[in-house]
């Protein structure tokens, strides 16, 4: 899997080039991005820096090819602070020309199996809207939980076992809430994922991730391993401290 360390304030711009550069391929390739977006903090960033005007990315990118779709959303609607759609919104998708018909949340205001089965029958309709004959992301943008989770799999979650559904809506005990998450078989066939993590908090689960015994149960980004050299890792000094084969 290979590894681009950098410091923090080069990560977020190594990020935004990598993401366009796949993004462009794959409309070269294919007439249409198919983008799945990650949550949580780190990529506010790199999201701001695809939206901003005054950099090249967001020049560069044929937002009315594009299509985004999410890896994972909390259990709320889409004003709530929590969601992953709001970050996204508010940082990216409300500053590019994307047609709204393009962009594709997971409906956390729904019960939360009922946002599953709806998202699985979303991600069909827009694969195959978009001409494809599978439900195979160009990109899966990805970060990375203290404790190795990847989208909203937890360790211990029922749903690393999940090799048939794409979407599900686990129970996760020590938030006491539900998740809507893809599931290992949509996450992993993705042809390009980028891993995006920052910090000292992160060191030990990317070490595990990349360089531990596998115990998947327990790190669930162990997962990416069976996508070889499909996952790329943008990590910087912080995060990375805990490498120690040639990853380091
Ligand atoms: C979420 C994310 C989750 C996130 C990690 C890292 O819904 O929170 O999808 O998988 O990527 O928890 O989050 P930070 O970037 O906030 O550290």
């Amino acid at each position: 899997m290979p590894t681009t360390i950098t410091d923090a304030a080069a990560l977020d711009h190594t990020a935004a080039e990598r993401v366009t550069a796949i993004i462009e391929d794959a409309v070269r390739a294919r007439g249409a991005a198919m983008v799945s977006l990650t949550g949580g903090h780190t990529p506010q960033h790199l999201y701001e820096l695809l939206a901003d005007p005054r950099q090249p990315w967001r020049a560069r990118i044929l937002w009315e090819r594009v299509h985004l779709l999410w890896g994972d959303e909390r259990h709320v609607p889409p004003d709530h602070p929590d969601s992953n759609y709001r970050m996204a919104h508010d940082a990216l998708v409300a500053k590019v020309p994307i047609p709204p018909e393009h962009v594709h949340r997971m409906r956390g205001e729904l019960e939360a199996e009922e946002a599953a089965r709806a998202y699985e029958l979303d991600l069909a309709d827009t694969f195959r809207a978009a001409g494809r004959t599978d439900q195979t992301f160009d990109l899966m943008l990805l970060g990375l939980g203290d404790d190795a989770h990847i989208a909203s799999i937890f360790p211990g979650s029922p749903v690393l076992h999940e090799r048939t559904r794409r979407v599900a809506a686990p129970w996760v005990p020590h938030l006491e809430a539900y998740r809507i998450t893809l599931t290992p078989p949509a996450l992993v066939d993705a042809r390009r994922i980028v891993m995006l993590v920052e910090g000292p908090k992160k060191a030990e689960a990317v070490a595990a991730a990349i360089e531990g015994p596998p115990d998947v149960l327990r790190w669930p980004a162990q997962l990416l391993r069976a996508a070889g050299d499909r996952v790329e890792w943008l990590i910087d000094r912080l995060a990375a401290q805990g490498l120690r084969g040639q990853h380091a």
